[in-house]
């Protein structure tokens, strides 16, 4: 399928900053290297569960260069400055039976608590209810309280994960 135009629009963070909200796009490689250079190891960890140490090519096209169908993966920009900044994405990746998927979601830490997560992260679940997703799960480790309070306001259930010794966080999707 074509670039799904239709989920694009316009988010306020709770410091009234103007984000645009879209899906990913092929040449968004860029913004991805900018955005991992400024996070945390706390933050790589708890999205990638390992130290990772930079975005190779591989990965880079893999977030970036998705297949829409399959896939939502929705982007937040800063377009105030003189270029483009990339602040936080989420996405879910469907498995191959396309009822249910997998959720990441991941904000640069000068930009945490200000909405960004919650609001790129509904969005998707609300384009995978549309697309007649029946259920989302994502895994989070056991100290990420901050990931488990999203989860909770967004009314994901919270299983103990036995594998992980962290948590699986479950939802079922309206109208499925
Ligand atoms: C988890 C994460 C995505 C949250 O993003 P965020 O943009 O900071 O979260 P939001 O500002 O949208 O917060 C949404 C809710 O989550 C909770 N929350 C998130 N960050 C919080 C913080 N720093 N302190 C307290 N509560 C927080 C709150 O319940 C908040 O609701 P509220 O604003 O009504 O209190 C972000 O911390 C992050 O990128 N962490 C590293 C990557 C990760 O853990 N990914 C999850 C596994 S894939």
């Amino acid at each position: 399928s074509p670039y799904p135009a239709e989920d694009e629009f316009l988010m306020k963070t709770v410091d009234g900053q103007t984000l645009f909200i879209r899906p990913v796009k092929p040449e968004d490689a860029p913004l991805f290297t900018a955005l991992f250079k400024v996070l945390s190891p706390t933050t790589i960890y708890y999205r990638f569960f390992s130290a990772v140490k930079e975005l190779n090519p591989k990965m880079l096209a893999r977030f970036t260069q998705i297949d829409y169908d399959r896939e939502i993966a929705l982007v937040a920009i800063d377009e105030t400055s003189k270029t483009d900044r990339m602040l936080g994405v989420a996405r879910i990746i469907g498995d191959a039976d396309s009822q249910t998927g997998e959720f990441a979601v991941l904000v640069g830490d000068n930009w945490h608590g200000k909405g960004i997560g919650v609001c790129l992260l509904e969005k998707c679940l609300s384009i995978a209810a549309k697309r007649r997703f029946r259920v989302v799960h994502g895994f989070v480790l056991k100290t990420n309280r901050n990931m488990l309070a999203l989860g909770r306001k967004l009314g994901f259930e919270i299983e103990k994960d036995l594998d992980t010794d962290g948590y699986k966080l479950v939802i079922q999707l309206e109208g499925s």
